[in-house]
């Protein structure tokens, strides 16, 4: 059961350092999950033809409503939403004070979600290796991210190489809110030995590419997942990793 007011004692601290990465797999949520949500979501979620898609959009919502819930006073079904030009969704400006952002990313069973103080965060969890994925990143990848996926051992390797390179770009520039405007062959985001990754970038592309954060992880094998962030002044962020369930959506 949803409690309409969630009262600011139970809310969760966040704070300007942070980045907390709820992750769900995607399920059929409960009545009062899906009770929270809009209209609109409704309709959005009743064009997809097939339930596994259905059920990962709602997921989805339920996602972003109920745990933007946790951190600000404001009930899941209060939220409202707005968008910039290239469809990146934001919370409604005036609705929280501090700033809570958030981006959104979903692919087969995972939705995940990366929620910040600062605005420049971006989150991408992909499953699907195309056919074509040699053109693609032939196309579309740097000199160097080109270099990397070609020194992979056999295709297998350069298939989960692919993915990587693929998640971090597309972490990168939906942190940035600008969707394809910014030339994906223009940067490159390698991975380093840990679990990071480090942006190169000329200065039209970006001019302080060093102050960029990221962060890798396999949400299951086979299904990279990376966030970016641009902290406002630099440094390292604390990353929590969280877990919601759209079935169960009042567990801790
Ligand atoms: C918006 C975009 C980033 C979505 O990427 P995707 O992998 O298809 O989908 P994801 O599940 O990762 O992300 C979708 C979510 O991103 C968010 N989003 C939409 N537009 C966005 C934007 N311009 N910036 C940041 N986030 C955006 C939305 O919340 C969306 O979910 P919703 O529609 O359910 O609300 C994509 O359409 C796009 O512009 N891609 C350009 C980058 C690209 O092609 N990179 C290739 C790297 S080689």
């Amino acid at each position: 059961m949803i409690c309409p007011c969630p009262g600011t004692a139970r809310l969760r601290t966040l704070r300007d350092n942070e980045i907390h990465i709820w992750s769900a797999t995607s399920a059929l949520p409960d009545a009062a999950a899906l009770a929270v949500l809009s209209a609109d979501e409704h309709a959005r979620a009743a064009r997809f033809v097939f339930d596994a898609d259905r059920w990962r959009h709602l997921t989805a919502r339920c996602l972003v409503r109920q745990v933007l819930s946790r951190y600000a006073d404001l009930p899941a079904a209060a939220w409202r939403f707005e968008a910039n030009a290239q469809g990146r969704p934001t919370v409604a400006s005036g609705l929280t004070d501090p700033p809570l952002h958030f981006n959104l990313s979903h692919a087969g069973p995972a939705v995940v979600c990366a929620l910040a103080r600062f605005a420049e965060v971006g989150i991408d969890v992909e499953q699907h290796v195309p056919t074509e994925f040699r053109e693609i990143g032939a196309r579309y990848f740097a000199t160097d991210e080109r270099a990397w996926l070609a020194a992979a051992p056999d295709d297998g390797a350069a298939s989960l190489r692919f993915l990587t390179l693929w998640t971090l770009k597309e972490a990168y520039v939906k942190a940035r809110g600008a969707g394809l405007s910014i030339p994906l062959e223009r940067f490159s985001v390698l991975p380093d030995d840990g679990d990071g990754a480090t942006l190169r970038a000329d200065a039209v592309i970006d001019g302080a590419p060093a102050r960029w954060f990221f962060v890798r992880r396999m949400w299951l094998p086979g299904m990279p997942l990376a966030l970016a962030a641009r902290l406002p002044d630099g440094g390292v962020p604390a990353v929590s990793w969280l877990q919601y369930d759209a079935t169960a959506p009042t567990a801790p």
